[in-house]
C-alpha cells in the first residue's frame, strides 16, 4: 500500500541521536534551546518555545493569552481535533465557522456573523499549507487574537512572513505524520513576550524557571537551592533532547522535502486535469507559498467513497483531513455548516510525501484516471 504519510528519517538523525546518548543529556536542555534558536531564525519569530506535541502548544497558546471560562473561541471546522477540545479545556467556548469550498481555510465573513461580546480569538489552520488570506481575517479579526493553527504549514509563506508568526500566536507540529517528524513534538510562537513569559511556566508545572534553575543557583552558592515557587498551576509539556536533536538534522533537509512535494504536487495538477466530475485544488494565492503537506482532490460525481474504496483495493491509501468539527457529537454543536459539510462528502486526500518515487506517482495518477474512464 502506498502511504499517505511518510518520514524521512535516516542514519543522519541516527547520528545525532548518538551524540544526544553521549552526552549523557537527554531531558530538555542544549539541543532543545539549539532547536528554538533554529527554528526561531528561519521563520522569523519573535521567541519559540519546544514543546511535547502541537496538541500541547495549542492548550498553552490558549492559558498563554488568558483565554478562559466566559470566553468564545471561532475555529474553523475543517481542524484537527485538538483546536475544539483545547478551547473546552480551557472553560472557554468553541464556535464553529465554516471555510471556503476551495482552499478550506475558514471564510472570513463567518468571524462577522458569529463575533460576539464574548468572542477572544480564532484558530485558524493553512489547509494542506497554503496560507489563509491573511489581509482579510486582519480586517474581520480586528481586537481579537489570531492563533494559527500552522502544523500543515510549516515553511509557508503569506506576502513574504512566515505562517505561525502572521497572529498572536502560532503552532507546528513534529509528529510521525508531518513533514519534518521527530516521532512526536511541536513548536509555540507567541507575539508578545509576556505571554512567551506566561507560556514558559506553563510548558513545566508552572515553575518559575527563566531566570534560574536549581543548578543555576548552586554555582552562585545560593543556600538552599532546591527551594521553589509556582507561578501557575499547569501539567508538563518538555521537548527533550533526543527529540530535538533529530528536528535539528530534519531542519536542514527541510528544503528538500518542500521541492521535491511541490515537484509531485506540479506532476498531479498537470495529470489529472480534465477529468470530467474532478476537481483539484487550487494553487496558493498570490504572492504566498504553501508547504505541499496534502493534495486534496473534490469528486462531483457523488463517488467519492467508491473512488477511495477503488484506491484502497489498488495499494494507495487515500483519506480525509480533516473530518468537520462541528459534526463531532461530542462538541454538541447544532449548527449548518454548508461548505464544509460538502467538503466533507465530496473531498479526498491522494498521497503527497517527498518519499513517493516516480512509480508509485504514475501508479497513483494510473488508478486515478482508471476509476474516472
Ligand atoms: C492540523 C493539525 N493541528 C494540530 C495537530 C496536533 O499535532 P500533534 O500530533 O503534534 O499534537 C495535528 C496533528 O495531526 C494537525 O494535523
Amino acid at each position: 500500500m502506498i502511504k499517505i504519510f511518510t518520514n524521512s528519517l535516516g542514519d543522519e538523525e541516527l547520528k545525532a541521536v548518538e551524540e544526544t546518548f553521549k552526552s549523557q543529556w537527554i531531558g530538555l536542555g542544549p539541543k532543545t534551546k539549539e532547536f528554538e534558536e533554529a527554528l526561531k531564525k528561519r521563520i522569523g519569530a519573535n521567541n519559540c518555545l519546544m514543546v511535547n506535541c502541537c496538541s500541547a502548544a495549542n492548550l498553552i497558546a490558549l492559558k498563554a493569552l488568558g483565554i478562559g471560562p466566559g470566553d468564545e473561541v471561532i475555529v474553523s471546522t475543517i481542524n484537527f481535533v485538538a483546536s475544539a477540545s483545547t478551547v473546552l479545556e480551557v472553560g472557554a467556548t468553541p464556535v464553529f465557522a465554516d471555510v471556503d469550498s476551495v482552499y478550506f481555510n475558514i471564510l472570513p465573513s463567518e468571524i462577522k456573523r458569529l463575533r460576539n461580546a464574548k468572542t477572544k480569538a480564532v484558530i485558524l489552520l493553512h489547509y494542506g499549507g497554503h496560507p489563509c488570506d491573511m489581509d482579510k481575517l486582519y480586517e474581520e479579526c480586528n481586537g481579537l487574537f489570531i492563533i494559527e493553527d500552522s502544523a500543515n504549514s510549516i515553511v509557508s509563506k503569506y506576502k513574504g512572513k512566515h505562517c505561525g508568526t502572521l497572529g498572536d500566536a502560532g503552532f507546528f507540529s513534529f509528529d510521525a505524520m508531518k513533514i519534518l517528524s521527530t516521532g512526536d513534538g511541536g513548536a509555540l510562537v507567541l507575539k508578545s513576550e509576556e505571554a512567551a513569559d506566561r507560556a514558559f511556566a506553563f510548558r513545566y508545572l508552572g515553575f518559575d524557571l527563566k531566570e534560574s534553575t536549581g543548578v543555576d543557583r548552586l554555582k552562585v552558592k545560593k543556600n538552599r537551592w532546591w527551594e521553589f515557587e509556582l507561578l501557575t498551576i499547569s501539567n508538563r509539556y518538555l521537548m527533550n533532547d533526543i527529540t530535538a536533536s533529530i528536528g535539528l538534522v530534519q531542519l536542514k533537509k527541510l528544503d528538500s522535502f518542500i521541492q521535491r512535494r511541490k515537484e509531485i504536487w506540479n506532476i498531479y495538477q498537470k495529470e489529472l486535469v480534465g477529468i470530467s466530475s474532478l476537481i483539484l485544488p487550487p494553487e496558493p494565492l498570490d504572492g504566498s507559498e504553501s508547504s505541499y503537506y496534502l493534495y486534496w482532490l473534490r469528486i462531483t460525481s457523488g463517488k467519492r467513497d467508491e473512488l477511495a474504496m477503488y484506491l484502497v483495493d489498488n495499494g494507495v491509501y487515500c483519506t480525509f483531513r480533516y473530518y468537520p468539527l462541528h459534526l463531532v457529537k461530542l462538541y454538541g454543536s447544532k449548527n449548518t455548516l454548508e461548505n464544509a459539510e460538502d467538503i466533507s462528502e465530496t473531498a479526498l486526500n491522494i498521497p503527497l510525501t517527498q518519499n513517493l518515487t516516480d512509480t508509485e506517482i504514475e501508479k497513483i495518477i494510473y488508478h486515478v484516471k482508471k476509476f474516472f474512464s
